[in-house]
């Protein structure tokens, strides 16, 4: 551990340089997988990011078996947590029975906000404002005429009054098309341009301009249809897995606690796609949990229910569009546009809740975690192929998946020489 965390400029200091003065301030020479990657050039990321130092390698794996809208996608996830992927594609091909994923999604609308304070009188502001839309719309448009020349930009104005502590502000939406652009950036400009005229207009004093996560206006949607004769697992009758899953879908909507854990599960795959695909997920996760919370309370991003003998799902959930670092993942999809990508993001979500609430409805999610995390424990001992799933059997046999375990198996095996080690 450093002393110190001030490292006077250190931003402008090239990688190399920036490891060495790093390791001196650590005191340790060894920053060992910092300043080494093979896939993101260390160049490029040090053009994308402040006082970068290397880069985070994830696993990127394949989600399988979708059916999306008739077609089928290979999903390109990424993804650092065990079983999601394998979760999902299991999923994906149970949904196929009946039929894959039907998805859509709204045109690419989002909110930029122009926070108006200091209002004399806030009704008489917001009605000025609104008097004059159409100039304000051009003038938005007009610091982005190539977006307008497509079909897109500024659209539509609304303003809210809002009360903030003793204060009543006008909360001017912008509601801009953004087409294929990513749009924040478009967003940004736009509100802050149209602020003067705003500020003119309604005799108050602008604060804040920037667009808002909470992408209500682009909503992704999916759902599926299951008969109940593909459900069956476990031991477990289709009806009666289908029931499980309802019925969790229920809890969630009861209770926050269980709907904030029911909605990681859908964001595991919901993540791991904007991850691949290079999107913010972090926009997406605050888009999502907001969306949640719209009616008051927390709620669920899907919902399950039993009918005429299926399980039928369904999600809705704020979109978002792609930046992709690794063209090929997209690629893989299609390049799939704007909508049809978070189309796909929301098909995926279904499906890795459907995968969790089918295990923790039924037989409960730890034995199939556990088998996973017994091979990878068996991989870090250094077994090689048969061996892992050798060694994995015996360590659930054992009753003790741990590391330790796994290294005394395996060297037994050795000892024995029955396995394929090196
Ligand atoms: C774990 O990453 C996700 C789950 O907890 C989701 C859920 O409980 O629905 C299994």
């Amino acid at each position: 551990m450093s002393s110190t965390s001030r490292l006077p400029g250190f931003y402008k200091m090239k990688m190399a340089e920036r490891l060495r003065r790093l390791a001196a301030a650590l005191e340790d020479p060894d920053l060992e997988g910092l300043g080494e990657s093979d896939t993101l050039p260390l160049a490029n990321a040090d053009a994308m990011i402040e006082n970068a130092v290397g880069v985070l390698g994830l696993p990127v794996g394949i989600g399988l078996n979708f059916q999306i809208n008739g077609e089928d996608v290979l999903v390109p996830m990424a993804v650092e947590e065990p079983s999601v992927i394998a979760a999902v594609s299991l999923a994906a091909k149970i949904a196929r029975e009946g039929g894959g994923f039907k998805v859509d999604a709204d045109e690419p609308r989002m909110i930029g906000q122009v926070q108006v304070t200091e209002l004399a009188n806030p009704a008489a502001a917001r009605a000025a404002i609104l008097r004059e839309k159409e100039q304000i719309l051009a003038v938005a448009n007009a610091l982005h005429p190539a977006m307008k020349a497509r079909g897109g930009g500024a659209k539509d104005l609304e303003v809210r009054l809002l009360q903030v502590g003793a204060e009543t502000h006008a909360v001017v939406h912008l509601i801009v098309d953004t087409q294929e652009a990513m749009g924040a950036n478009l967003i940004n400009t736009m509100c802050e341009g149209v602020a003067p005229l705003i500020e003119r207009l309604s005799g108050g004093r602008v604060r804040l301009r920037i667009l808002s996560n909470l992408a209500d206006l682009r909503l992704a949607r999916a759902s599926c249809r299951i008969p109940f004769e593909a459900m069956s697992d476990f031991g477990f009758s289709g009806a009666e897995v289908a029931h499980g899953i309802a019925e969790a879908s229920l809890f969630a909507d009861a209770d926050p606690y269980r709907a904030c854990t029911h909605n990681k599960g859908v964001m595991n795959g919901v993540d791991a796609v904007a991850l691949a695909t290079g999107n913010d997920w972090r926009a997406i996760e605050a888009g999502a949990h907001a969306f949640c919370a719209r009616n008051g309370r927390y709620e669920p991003l899907t919902r399950w229910w039993v009918e005429a003998g299926a399980l039928h799902g369904s999600i809705e959930i704020p979109a978002v569009k792609a930046n992709p670092l690794i063209p090929v993942l997209l690629r893989m999809m299609g390049n799939p546009g704007a909508r049809r990508l978070a189309g796909i993001m929301a098909a995926v979500g279904l499906a890795q809740n459907m995968a969790a609430l089918r295990a923790l409805g039924t037989v409960g999610i730890q034995k199939g975690h556990m088998a996973l995390h017994a091979r990878n424990l068996a991989v870090s001992a250094g077994a090689k192929g048969k061996a892992v799933e050798e060694v994995a059997r015996a360590l659930i046999a054992a009753g003790e998946i741990k590391l330790h375990r796994a290294q005394e198996i395996l060297a037994k095996m050795v000892g024995t020489a029955s396995a394929e080690v090196t």
